[in-house]
């Protein structure tokens, strides 16, 4: 493929061994955490190369995310998703040989995948953004090509988009670019440290989703007329994002986080056949998240595709909101 020929140059070019040196090792390994998108991606503008309508900027949730071994293997891929072994029809394990498809050599022709998760599968928390990057960190340590986060982030972006953003702990963002070869469509570090920043994981649902983000992100760019606005405000919410994270302004992240969601979640509902992602509950988490704010309680959720609330607040808070929210939670992704 076009596109990872000229990563893996890059990579050569940096290297100071022989481009041709044959270092394959016998397995390789990787490990990444989820990552929720404060401004979120929705919609892509190249589906091949998984371009981006819009940049977005997420947090990493340290002590979530997956574990990846990868070795070659002789007559087929092997994929094993916690001590399961997939039949090669299922989904998951298509998806996986099909991104698997641009990196097989003569040496290495298939793969044995074995992940861990420690995030329930595709329930609405990210669980392909730490699978792709962690198994991106583990094919760039088998083959030993080195490369940057930024050039891995890009591979990983092949795999799905989030994955770009979990390459990094923190806070991260994805730049939509602007090429049309897709090489300045990479997620970097926002190295801003904020110790009192928590999240806050409110699980309505964990069962698999009925729609997956890449079928959603079809059905609304395609049906609705409302998303014309949300690439814009994206962006836009994205820059306010980022601004507030370096001034550490609370207020303004939460607010525009939310806001952003919410705007995310209206394009789906507004598109035809709807797509409603919210059960009843998580209406009434909603409801509890501004009524608390109204009590005073500084708290803002975001949500993906899915049921699940993920809610913002500062350390200070986390007596009260963990009160409200039984069962919830907590990360610190700076504290630990
Ligand atoms: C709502 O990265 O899962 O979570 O690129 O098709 O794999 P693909 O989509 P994916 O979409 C994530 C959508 C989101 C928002 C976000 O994480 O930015």
């Amino acid at each position: 493929h076009a596109f990872v020929q000229s990563i893996l140059a890059t990579a050569h070019s940096l290297s100071a061994n022989s481009p041709n040196r044959a270092s394959t090792k016998a397995q390789g390994v990787g490990s990444a955490p989820v990552n929720i998108a404060l401004s979120k991606y929705w919609g892509k503008r190249d589906a091949v190369l998984n371009l981006p309508q819009n940049g977005s900027v997420s947090i990493s949730l340290p002590g979530l995310g997956s574990e990846t071994q990868l070795k070659p293997a002789v007559a087929q891929d092997s994929v094993w998703l916690n001590d399961q072994q997939l039949d090669a029809s299922a989904p998951f394990a298509k998806r996986l040989s099909e991104f698997l498809n641009l990196f097989r050599t003569a040496e290495v022709p298939f793969f044995e995948v074995v992940t861990q998760n420690s995030v329930p599968t595709a329930a609405g928390l990210a669980s392909s953004a730490s699978g792709y990057a962690a198994l991106v960190l583990a094919l760039d340590d088998l083959f030993d090509w080195q490369l940057p986060m930024t050039q891995l982030s890009l591979l990983a972006r092949m795999g799905s988009g989030s994955a770009s953003r979990s390459l990094y702990p923190g806070f991260a963002i994805w730049h939509a670019g602007q090429q049309g070869d897709g090489l300045d469509s990479f997620a970097e570090a926002l190295d801003a440290p904020w110790p009192e920043f928590c999240v806050g994981l409110v699980e309505i649902d964990v069962a698999e989703k009925p729609v997956g983000s890449t079928a959603g992100m079809q059905q609304t760019t395609a049906a609705c007329a409302l998303y014309q606005a949300w690439p814009a405000q994206a962006e836009r919410d994205k820059a306010v994002i980022i601004d507030a994270i370096r001034a550490q302004d609370f207020s303004r992240l939460g607010a525009t986080a939310e806001h952003n969601a919410l705007s995310m979640h209206a394009t789906m509902i507004a598109s035809w056949p709807p797509l409603l992602y919210w059960q009843a509950e998580s209406v009434i988490a909603m409801q509890q998240v501004w009524t608390l704010r109204q009590q005073g309680v500084e708290v803002y959720f975001t949500m993906d595709a899915g049921p699940n609330l993920k809610l913002l607040f500062l350390a200070a808070q986390k007596k009260a909101v963990s009160a409200a929210f039984p069962g919830l939670k907590v990360i610190e992704p700076f504290s630990s």
